[in-house]
C-alpha cells in the first residue's frame, strides 16, 4: 500500500519525505486555509519536494470552472493530480482530463456506486472517506472492501485511496481491505513506528549494552 501524507505543512512533508515512507501528498481547501499560505505557491513547493502525485483540488462547482481551474493547476508541475468532487459536474471534468493524460482524484466518495461511476470516466484515484463515516456511525472500512470488490469485478484501473484517516487502527483496517493508497495526517503516519513493547525493548537492550563497556565504532 502506497503512503500519500494529507497535508499542506511544508515542514511536515519535508520531514517525512527524509524517512522514505512518502509516496505521495495530498491537500484540500481546508489543508490550504490552514497552512495559510498561496494556494498554487504552496502547491508548486510541495511538487519540488515530492517526485510522487500532488493532489490540488478545484474550488469550482461548474463543470466549465473546474476544467479551467484544473488546466491551471496541471501546469504547476507534471506530478499534479486534478482533485475533483464527486457530483455529476465532477464526473465530467474527470472524463475530460482522463482523455487528456492529466491524473484525477475524486475526492468526498462516501458510496460505492459513486466510486463506480468514478471509475467508468477513468479517474485514476477515488477517494473514499474513512473517517468521516465513522463519525456518523456508518462503518467507513466497509466502503472499501466494497469499492475493492467491484474494481475488482471488472478489472478497473482506478486506484483506491483511502482518506479521512484519523487513526493507525483506520490504515491497518484499509491495508487489509486492500486499499492501494492511504493518504494519511503526519501525526498519525508517525504514530505507525509507535510501539511501547519496542520502547521498552530499546530501553533493556541499551541497559545491557552500557553495561558491557563496549563501543561498536
Ligand atoms: C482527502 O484527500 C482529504 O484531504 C482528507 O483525507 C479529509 O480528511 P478529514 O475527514 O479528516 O478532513
Amino acid at each position: 500500500m502506497k503512503f500519500f501524507v494529507d497535508t499542506a505543512e511544508i515542514k511536515d512533508i519535508k520531514e517525512l519525505h527524509e524517512t522514505g515512507l512518502l509516496d505521495g501528498v495530498t491537500t484540500n481547501p481546508s489543508l490550504i486555509a490552514k497552512s495559510g499560505r498561496d494556494f498554487k505557491e504552496v502547491i508548486k513547493e510541495i511538487c519540488g519536494i515530492i517526485p510522487g502525485p500532488v493532489s490540488a483540488e478545484v474550488a469550482s462547482l461548474e463543470y466549465d470552472g473546474m476544467v479551467a481551474e484544473g488546466e491551471t493547476l496541471a501546469k504547476i508541475a507534471d506530478n499534479v493530480v486534478i482533485k475533483l468532487p464527486l457530483t455529476l459536474n465532477g464526473l465530467k471534468a474527470t472524463k475530460y482530463f482522463s482523455g487528456k493524460n492529466i491524473k484525477t482524484n475524486v475526492t468526498l466518495c462516501f458510496a460505492a456506486n459513486q466510486a463506480l461511476l468514478a471509475a467508468k470516466v477513468g479517474a485514476t484515484y477515488i477517494s473514499p472517506f474513512i473517517g468521516r463515516l465513522d463519525d456518523i456511525n456508518i462503518e467507513g472500512v466497509e466502503l472499501i472492501e466494497n469499492i475493492r470488490q467491484i474494481y475488482d469485478n471488472y478489472n478497473f484501473e482506478t486506484e483506491i485511496l483511502a482518506a479521512s484517516i484519523r487513526s493507525p487502527n483506520h490504515v491497518t483496517q484499509v491495508a487489509l481491505a486492500g486499499a492501494d493508497v492511504a493518504t494519511i495526517p503526519p501525526a498519525v503516519i508517525r504514530k505507525l513506528a509507535d510501539h511501547p513493547l519496542t520502547n521498552a525493548g530499546i530501553e533493556g537492550f541499551l541497559k545491557d549494552w552500557k553495561a558491557t563497556g563496549q563501543s561498536i565504532l
